[in-house]
């Protein structure tokens, strides 16, 4: 198979023992496919002497810096050697009620930061039921269009399937992804929403999907490791 993208999205989960396990769980490992891991922010700083990974944030403010107590900038991520930065995750969108206007300015500063922004979008269960997941996906998608497209990724995300144990049909999965592909051309895009041992491989070898965001089932170390070996 063709060597595609895992991301692992630790969101506001692990603490220094899970951080201790990836170190020597990925330690001098070959793995099929190239592994980002996102992990909160506070634990970027023990990572910085490994290279067996890529690393990324799960977020960053549209300002390099300022008066903004509590947030994280894009130079701040780059300088704790990340190289990507997931934006507009829908829990974000969701309870930080984030715009799509505020994730391109945050997508600008990330690419003007040197970082490569992967942003998430999905479409909701009803909007899923009545068909509308392309009329969803194009308007996310219009927003982003004056992004430099060389260094950007997307990450279909339906909000429905983000932790619920449910998946869209897997050909539902690729034909989604086929029509990101025709809106934004040569860019990678990642499907995320309950990804597991039992999914990943079926999910990994459609033809349009250049690789997957993990969130739950990358909080054992082992376990998935072994999901990132198949
Ligand atoms: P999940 O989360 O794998 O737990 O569904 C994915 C995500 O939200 O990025």
């Amino acid at each position: 198979m063709q060597k595609k993208w895992i991301v692992a999205n630790w969101k506001m989960n692990g603490n220094l023992k899970l951080v201790q396990d990836y170190l020597e769980t990925f330690k001098d490992t070959q793995l099929p496919h190239q592994l980002i891991v996102c992990p909160p922010s506070p634990y970027l700083c023990s990572f910085k002497n490994q290279n067996d990974f890529l690393l990324g944030g799960q977020d960053c403010h549209e300002y390099n810096s300022g008066a903004f107590t509590g947030n994280v900038s894009a130079p701040m991520l780059k300088e704790l050697h990340c190289t990507y930065v997931l934006l507009g995750h829908s829990e974000r969108r969701m309870y930080e009620k984030e715009s799509s206007e505020l994730v391109y300015q945050k997508a600008q500063a990330a690419q003007s930061a040197g970082l490569t922004p992967i942003i998430c979008m999905g479409e909701n269960e009803h909007d899923y039921a009545h068909g509308k997941t392309e009329e969803i996906l194009a308007k996310f998608l219009e927003t982003l269009q004056s992004l430099d497209r060389s260094n950007l990724m997307i990450a279909y995300e339906p909000l429905w399937a983000v932790g619920s144990g449910r998946i869209p049909d897997l050909e539902v999965i690729n034909a989604v992804h086929q029509y990101i592909h025709t809106i934004l051309p040569g860019i990678d895009v990642l499907y995320g929403g309950s990804v597991n041992k039992d999914n990943i491989q079926s999910i990994l070898n459609l033809p349009y999907v250049q690789g997957v965001l993990v969130g739950g089932a990358c909080l054992d170390a082992i376990s998935f490791h072994n999901m990132c070996s198949l």
